[in-house]
């Protein structure tokens, strides 16, 4: 940890061991196995993730860099000054030095994130690198909800949420319009959300990024096998699993599942579960999107349009949404 870290005061409601091993004895108990998402994101995967984003393969997190540069300060204009910047699921918490550039004297920084070792070291860093803007990481499952006391003197203050990379993608569409939903709840009427959201294109390009050649998306998938091994006494062999990433062209999402090489029994905190050859743990839906139908599902979700960016290459969208 460094001194940035040491010195920041973190809010910390992470949700502990219990929700884990109940979801994944309830996921694996399915007939399509599951788990969600969240669970990849330890500290371990945290850095494969941001692996991840170097590839070359991996489109969206350049993409997205580019466009939040090129429209900085537009979002800055609709934001306005003095706001308090919300971001759940922060991770490195890279591109929102972009906004705190770009906007005029922001009250405070609130990063939130399920991964808390992560989360503490990136918000250190950051409050090193901008001494002068409160900095809150706040330890949180963001799919629980949560209560953001916020700092003395900005209370009143305009919020705004900054939701980047795609995360809004690993929701199914209902439970994305939910999401949406809880986030003009936080900012309250007039608030904003600003949305990173992956555009529809060629599976090709989508399956590739999903699937990269130096298999870092591959160890990233298996690394929640490494973690149930770890946390919850299983014994799942590495070697017995393979990552698969598939286009679902009538859900209009990239699936990752870790396939089973073999029929084998496994063991998780004593409960054992049986894999086929073949049978798959769905481990990730990355939803894709048109602008017309992000745009519809925000407003289902209370939340009015007020512009959307994307590539030259139309690929990757940013959303400013205002809380109506
Ligand atoms: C796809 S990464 C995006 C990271 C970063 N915002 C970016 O744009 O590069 C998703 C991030 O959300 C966090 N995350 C995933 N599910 C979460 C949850 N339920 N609650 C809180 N954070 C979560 C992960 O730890 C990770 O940092």
């Amino acid at each position: 940890m460094n001194a940035g870290a040491a010195a920041l005061q973190t809010l910390d409601l992470a949700p502990g061991r219990g929700p884990f091993l109940s979801d994944v004895l309830d996921g694996l108990s399915h007939p399509q196995k599951r788990l969600a998402a969240k669970y990849f994101y330890d500290t371990r995967g945290s850095e494969i993730f941001e692996e991840i984003t170097e590839l070359e393969e991996y489109y969206p997190t350049r993409t997205e860099i580019g466009i939040l540069e090129a429209r900085a300060t537009s979002i800055a204009a609709l934001a306005g000054p003095g706001v308090v910047l919300i971001e759940p699921g922060a991770g490195a918490t890279r591109k929102v030095r972009i906004l705190l550039d770009a906007l005029e004297a922001p009250a405070a920084f609130m990063p939130a994130d399920i991964s808390g070792e992560h989360l503490v070291a990136a918000a250190g860093q950051l409050a090193l690198d901008y001494p002068h803007i409160p900095i809150i990481p706040v330890i949180a499952d963001y799919t629980r909800g949560f209560d953001l006391p916020l700092p003395a003197g900005a209370e009143t203050a305009k919020r705004v949420v900054f939701f980047p990379g795609s995360t809004i993608g690993n929701f199914d569409r209902s439970e994305a319009a939910v999401f949406l939903r809880r986030m003009a709840d936080l900012v309250g009427s007039g608030g904003g959300v600003i949305v990173g959201a992956d555009l529809k294109k060629d599976p090709a390009v989508l399956v590739a990024a999903y699937d990269d050649a130096k298999g870092v998306t591959a160890a990233f998938n298996k690394n929640l096998l490494v973690r149930m091994n770890a946390e919850l006494a299983a014994d799942f062999d590495l070697d017995a699993f393979r990552h698969r990433a598939i286009w679902n062209e009538a859900k209009g999402r990239i699936e990752m599942h870790l396939e089973s090489l073999r029929a084998q029994d496994v063991t998780i905190d004593g409960r054992r579960f049986a894999f086929d050859v073949g049978e798959t743990i769905h481990t990730e839906n990355s939803h894709k999107f048109t602008i017309a139908e992000f745009q519809a599902m925000a407003k289902t979700s209370g939340l009015s349009p007020r512009a959307a960016w994307t590539d030259p290459r139309e690929r990757f969208s940013v959303h400013y949404l205002e809380a109506i």
